[in-house]
């Protein structure tokens, strides 16, 4: 796309809004209408379906992640967060986000139970682990193909007495390219458990990936000038939200709250199983034994800078991907033909949306943002259209009764004096 920053976006209609990012390409936005996700789809999708569920589907705007533009999409109900998005990549926009993408590693687990030696089975699984790897890459010989597959095989000892006796699990490590991987990780973690049991002496437990993928990990920097934020105390007072939440995992998880705002957003759009991008995120948070925040921010060189750092294991193959228009939409407009960039990009929405809630938070709060916000919505369910939206939604905040009928009094008033 030629540029992301598409000034008054939020100002304009539905059909509007469609056509000035339809040039982008050739989008087929009717997976996107009411009724996008045929219901066969959705049948063949999970079990006991008797319908389907609708999110509002927006894109963020202003972004430029690693020197080129993006629309971001997000599927999200909360007011609010698609505006913070795109206004602090509106800020963030002279100089980036810019990234760094580790190789899309996943880890596998193998349990074994029962051992009577642990240092002893440890050392063989050691010894056998080339041979295994080689098995396990004669299994995935397409995966192989494309530079992926298992890249290392490590036995970690978790006990060496314990109501289960001696206990070992075996980590496999697969690249996975551009699949999310969970599927594939799960099949080769079957593939190979009974072979390793046998070579540690002991008896099979679980098998089945890890959520906690701090082999798949992405890094994003953003730098605002202290103008862009407002001035100094702006910057420092950001500055000083991150110190709070480094301090205390009470408010560092409302702090990663809304690095996920941006993150959940993206993955719901674009089909991804956002339930585990959570579930690593979280626990790596917490890796220390202290629950930490993701993303912190410090003031430099007449400005804020940012750094956000968390595992986000996606994929753009695979997955729903196969049945979801929506979510194959969603990765067309955002240009993410590769899992690198979709995990820039949801990274990049991540750190937006923290830096726009620790803005609001440190100097407005967030309340008037959220309000200005239903207000328009207010606006609109009593029958505002056009520029009228906004001419009721500022009546309604400024007398502060933002009420249904306090709007179609405003309206028929405004309508009267046109
Ligand atoms: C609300 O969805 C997210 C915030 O609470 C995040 C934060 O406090 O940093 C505003």
């Amino acid at each position: 796309m030629s540029s992301s920053r598409l000034t008054g976006f939020y100002r304009l209609g539905v059909a509007e809004r469609r056509r000035r990012i339809a040039a982008h390409d050739r989008l087929d936005f009717t997976a996107i209408d009411p009724g996008g996700l045929p219901l066969e789809a959705a049948d063949g999708m999970i079990e006991n379906v008797i319908g389907t569920y609708a999110l509002p589907f927006a894109v963020a705007v202003n972004f430029v992640v690693d020197g080129v533009d993006a629309l971001i999409p997000m599927a999200i109900e909360e007011p609010s967060v698609v505006a913070a998005a795109s206004n602090a990549a509106r800020m963030v926009r002279p100089a980036g986000f810019t990234t760094s993408i580790s190789a899309p590693v996943m880890i596998g687990q193998i349990q074994i139970t029962q051992i009577a030696d642990v240092e002893a089975a440890a050392a063989a699984l050691r010894d056998a682990a080339a041979e295994l790897l080689a098995d396990a890459r004669r299994l995935v010989p397409r995966l192989a193909e494309r530079g992926g597959g298992p890249v290392a095989l490590e036995p970690r000892i978790l006990a060496k007495t314990s109501p289960d006796g001696g206990v070992i699990v075996v980590h496999l490590h697969v690249d996975c390219r551009d699949a999310m991987g969970a599927n594939l990780v799960n099949t080769l973690c079957e593939a190979l458990a009974d072979r390793v049991a046998q070579v540690a002496g002991g008896e099979l437990g679980l098998r089945i990936l890890s959520n906690l993928t701090d082999g798949r990990m992405v890094t994003v920097r953003c730098h605002v000038a202290d103008a862009l934020l407002g001035d100094a105390d702006v910057t420092g007072a950001i500055a000083a939200a991150s110190r709070f939440a480094e301090l205390d995992p009470y408010r560092a998880a409302t702090h990663n709250k809304g690095i996920m705002n941006g993150v959940d957003a993206v993955l719901v759009a674009t089909g991804q199983d956002w339930r585990a991008v959570e579930a690593g995120a979280h626990a790596y948070a917490a890796r220390s034994g202290t629950y930490r925040p993701l993303a912190v921010w410090r003031e430099v060189d007449g400005g804020l800078a940012g750094e956000l750092v968390m595992p986000l294991a996606v994929g753009t193959v695979g997955g729903a991907l196969h049945n979801h228009p929506a979510a194959r939409l969603a990765l067309e407009l955002a240009d993410a033909t590769h899992a690198d960039r979709l995990a820039a990009l949801a990274g990049a929405a991540g750190i937006a949306t923290n830096l726009a809630a620790l803005r609001a938070l440190a100097t407005e709060g967030i309340q008037r943002g959220h309000m200005a916000l239903h207000a328009r919505g207010v606006a609109r369910a009593a029958g505002a259209t056009g520029d009228l939206v906004d001419r009721v939604a500022a009546e309604l905040s400024a007398c502060g009764d933002v009420k249904p009928d306090r709007a179609r009094e405003v309206l028929a008033r405004l309508k009267e004096s046109l």
